[in-house]
């Protein structure tokens, strides 16, 4: 748990030159994961330090009693994710790939109440029933997926679960590179869609803010 930069000492901290150097290597093997497997890894670079704030703004941190991360690559949201948690919040943050879970781990190993999970977001609903998160709903899934690109069959079981697990005043928020191509998409799913730019990403994208699934939300087409 870290509630407030003050007391996140035990993490890596900007200005040391040995987290530098990580998190180069981290970059690097992310953009060269990018190049072997594409639309696999949906993003060339990983996401910006604004970006990642951007993602995570609406969180109601005092409240919040669950927080889900989807493809959490190496981190740079979970990172602005575990700086606010508090103590009654448990976080869980899946990730696909091996050497990611494995950064992921490292980097994260001494906060109690975040869980990196090695998996696959089409097993979400068990995912989460296997932590016992879903009884109490979730209040915020934040993703880094580049969901519309997802298989079909794997969005829909991935909204099926977000819907099932989803507190009625939760939200959902997701990256994005395209910035409003996929506002019709997300209103497809939500009620109520916002898009947030965040010209300081590479490459400029922002942030689409959701709130309000609907019903279908687990059928809807890309
Ligand atoms: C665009 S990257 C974003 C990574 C990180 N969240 C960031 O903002 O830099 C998408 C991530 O989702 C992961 N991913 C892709 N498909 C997935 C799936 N079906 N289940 C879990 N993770 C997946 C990829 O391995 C990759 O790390």
């Amino acid at each position: 748990m870290a509630p407030d930069d003050s007391s996140t000492s035990s993490l890596p901290q900007a200005g040391d030159s040995a987290i530098g150097e990580a998190s180069a290597r981290h970059n690097f093997l992310f953009m060269s994961k990018f190049f072997r497997h594409g639309t696999k890894i949906a993003s060339i670079w990983p996401s910006s330090r604004f970006m990642a704030a951007a993602s995570v703004r609406q969180v109601a941190w005092s409240t919040a009693k669950a927080v889900v991360e989807l493809g959490a690559g190496t981190g740079p949201i979970t990172m602005e994710i575990i700086r606010r948690l508090q103590p009654q919040t448990t976080f869980v943050a899946i990730e696909r790939d091996r050497d990611f879970v494995r950064i992921l781990r490292d980097r994260f190993r001494e906060v109690p109440n975040a869980h990196i999970v090695h998996g696959d977001v089409c097993d979400l609903q068990n995912i989460l029933e296997d932590r016992d998160i879903g009884s109490h709903g979730v209040d915020t899934f934040v993703s880094g997926l580049g969901t519309p690109s997802l298989p079909e069959a794997v969005r829909h079981k991935m909204f099926a679960a977000i819907k099932h697990h989803l507190k009625p005043d939760g939200f959902f928020s997701n990256i994005t590179e395209f910035p409003y191509y996929y506002l019709r998409y997300y209103q497809s799913i939500f009620e109520h869609v916002a898009f947030q730019w965040v010209p300081i990403n590479l490459p400029p994208g922002g942030v689409y803010h959701c709130h309000g699934i609907k019903c279908n939300a687990d059928t809807a087409s890309a």
